[in-house]
């Protein structure tokens, strides 16, 4: 009976209270205090509750309890009897009555509902991946890939580009790899290693070729084929780095010296060389042959060239015509009488006759004469003799 009455109390109190300020209902609660109703607990101060708000609130973080039965009234974010638990993690709000929204892994502030993102994460609802550069938590890490590298937003793990290596990106692939990853053996002969990024093969001095497989040619050697050998007098010359190997009888870095003095020739430079000094450029240190100088020939250099040849070793042959005579040196002509030129080819200018065509013609009446000897010419029907006016100048 009692407990019925004080419910209808309770009732009609609340609805009262609810409708008059909080001034008011601070000075009822005074008054209340001093009459000791039950339904006086509906006014009491923060933090207490029941009859005569005797009882203390046990509610947490910034909860208010109930006037009449104590019971905690959770803020947002908050919920459990005390309100001394978060949301759960996929709610927030009032109630955790709202739902999370963050995508990615993101979690949600229990109370506001704004994004928590995972590691490499951004965006208000966590839809970005982090900006290029940047990875981890709030991208707040720098990446450290150099090289062109890239970084994984979430781990700041390295992805190289093609031809680098490393934590960072920062060595070049191993000598004999190559591309992305450095996951490519390069293609190359002969001890070269390849360009990390293209493998193009890099040849050792001496080797050529795509894949570095042939030798220089004969005459060059070094990194690219680049330098020209400079081996004299029959050296052999190292495609890798030049080096001369000498022909018997030969010394010197290049080969130029004879072995033996001036004039002496073999194993032990006490044969005796027979060439003639004037006609000979050098004695075979080895054989004691007799290197003759251009137009000369014969074992000892002793002999002109034979007939329509000159030259060094008398291997060219003369162009000389109309028995002109031919330069065993050079091979320049000297023309007989009636002709020049180069070759000697053309016969004397009209006019003009004898050796260099250097006289003239002295016949009568437009006759010509022999270019040879400057004998006239005739035309038709005039008689030699009558006619014949040859003089030597
Ligand atoms: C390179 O390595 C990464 C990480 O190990 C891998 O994910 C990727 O597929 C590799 N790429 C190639 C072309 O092998
Ligand atoms: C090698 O010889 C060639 C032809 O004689 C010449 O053009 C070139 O410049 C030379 N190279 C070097 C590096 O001396
Ligand atoms: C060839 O040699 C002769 C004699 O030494 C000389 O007079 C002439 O000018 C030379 N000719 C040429 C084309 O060098
Ligand atoms: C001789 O010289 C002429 C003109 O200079 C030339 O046309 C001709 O080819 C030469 N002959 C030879 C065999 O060199």
């Amino acid at each position: 009976m009692f407990a019925y009455r004080c419910a209808l109390k309770t009732v009609f109190m609340a609805l009262v209270l609810h409708l008059i300020p909080a001034n008011v209902r601070q000075a009822l609660h005074l008054y209340c205090s001093v009459v000791g109703f039950y339904i006086c607990s509906s006014a009491c101060p923060e933090g207490r509750w029941g009859p005569n708000c005797e009882k203390h609130c046990q509610c947490l973080n910034g909860a208010t309890c109930d006037p009449w039965d104590g019971r905690c009234l959770c803020q947002r974010g908050w919920r459990g009897k005390y309100c001394s638990e978060e949301c759960p993690p996929d709610r927030y709000g009032q109630d955790c009555s709202e739902i999370c929204r963050c995508s990615n892994g993101g979690s949600c502030d229990h109370i506001s509902g704004e994004c928590l993102c995972a590691p490499g994460w951004t965006g208000p609802l966590c839809g970005s991946s982090c900006p290029e550069g940047t990875h981890g938590k709030e991208c707040s890490s720098e990446c450290r890939c150099q090289n062109g590298g890239t970084c994984n937003p979430t781990t700041g793990k390295c992805y190289c580009t093609p031809g680098w290596t490393g934590d960072v990106c920062g060595n070049r692939c191993p000598p004999g790899f190559w591309g992305v990853n450095c996951s490519k053996s390069c293609d190359c002969y002969n001890g070269a290693t390849c360009h990390h990024i293209t493998g193009k093969c890099e040849c050792l001095p001496g080797f050529t070729g795509p894949m570095c497989n042939l030798q220089c040619p004969v005459g060059k050697y070094g990194k690219d084929c680049a330098f020209n050998c400079s081996c004299q007098n029959d050296g052999k010359c190292s495609f890798e780095d030049g080096k001369c190997t000498c022909s018997a009888g030969w010394i010197g870095d290049h080969c130029e010296s004879r072995m033996c003095p001036d004039g002496l020739y073999g194993e032990d430079c006490n044969g005796r060389c027979e060439c003639l000094a004037e006609n000979s450029e050098v004695c075979h240190p080895w054989t004691g042959k007799c290197y003759c100088k251009p137009g000369w020939d014969g074992y000892d250099c002793s002999r002109p060239c034979p007939l329509y040849t000159y030259g060094k070793g008398c291997h060219l042959l003369c162009s000389c015509k109309n028995n002109a005579q031919c330069n065993p040196v050079n091979g320049s002509c000297s023309c007989a009488a009636g002709y020049h030129g180069e070759n000697c080819s053309e016969p004397c200018p009209v006019g003009t006759f004898g050796e260099n065509c250097a006289q003239r013609c002295n016949c009568r009446n437009r006759a010509t004469c022999s270019n040879e000897n400057g004998k006239c010419i005739c035309p038709p029907g005039m008689h030699d003799s009558s006619y014949l006016m040859h003089e030597k100048f």
